[in-house]
């Protein structure tokens, strides 16, 4: 298979490029460090590498002839940063998370859709932030609940093009945006682990990954409540 993977060159992203080389398929790694994506390639010369900022929407690379077409093409890059006051609001900060993790991916469709083969699969890595009204994830949250909503129009507006789209839902995963958080992070799971199940996701087709289950299972059920109890709850957490 060829496989593209943004986000590569770290935590989640990196694993599964990681692991579809060793896998023996053939990845496209995308990054904004050279020196991390040459690290890739070095311990897998099956992963080749595209080197820029998927903020910088009118400098995307070509793929490569040979490069193409893809059988799978997973947008994984994204970042966390939280509002810490929503009363003077960062629209700064806001931008900045909803660019990388929403607008950046429709530059990415526009680019790289069409290198797609028919009968390929577009991945889309939420998260399971987009369950819930969270403190702080005022960007986060929103850019996150937005890509949740596309890659289900997606699911639709693509089904005629013989193209299946996954996304995937995580709850936390160690891996260097996580270890900027100083709350407490339950049911935290590897990087490695996190990747091993979304490529077993894949595999069998899903279009929905969720994990782990009992996290998921946790915020599913939170967020059945009514939201003025939620709202409730979610004031305390943040309450001294
Ligand atoms: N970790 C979690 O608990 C968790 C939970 C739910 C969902 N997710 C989602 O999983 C995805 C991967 O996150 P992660 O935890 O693996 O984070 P990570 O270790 O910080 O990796 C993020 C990746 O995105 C790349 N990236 C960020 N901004 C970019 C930009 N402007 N242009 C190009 N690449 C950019 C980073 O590149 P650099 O190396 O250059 O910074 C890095 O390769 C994200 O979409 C995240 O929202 C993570």
């Amino acid at each position: 298979m060829k496989v593209m993977i943004t986000g590569a060159t770290s935590g989640i992203g990196k694993q599964l490029s990681l692991g579809y080389a060793k896998a023996g398929h053939q990845v496209v790694a995308c990054g904004r460090s050279q020196t991390k994506l040459d690290a890739l390639t070095q311990a897998q010369p099956n992963i080749s590498t595209l080197c820029f900022d998927l903020t910088q929407y009118d400098s995307y690379p070509e793929l490569a002839a040979d490069h193409g077409p893809l059988d799978l093409l997973i947008l994984n890059a994204g970042d966390c940063e939280y509002i810490d006051d929503a009363l003077n609001f960062d629209a700064k900060r806001f931008e900045k998370i909803i660019n990388i993790n929403l607008i950046a991916i429709g530059y990415a469709l526009q680019a790289w859709l069409p290198k797609l083969k028919t009968g390929g699969r577009l991945v889309l890595v939420s998260s399971s932030a987009q369950l819930l009204a969270l403190p702080r994830a005022e960007a986060y949250g929103a850019s996150k609940a937005g890509l949740s909503y596309l890659a289900k129009v997606l699911a639709i507006d693509l089904a005629k093009h013989q193209i299946e789209v996954t996304m995937v839902h995580p709850g936390f995963v160690q891996t260097p945006l996580t270890d900027r958080n100083t709350f407490a992070m339950p049911m935290m799971i590897g990087a490695e682990e996190a990747a091993e199940t979304i490529m077993r996701g894949i595999a069998k087709g899903k279009r929905d990954i969720r994990f782990p289950r009992l996290f998921i299972w946790l915020m599913q059920s939170l967020s059945l409540l009514p939201f003025s109890l939620w709202r409730r709850l979610a004031m305390r957490m943040v309450s001294p």
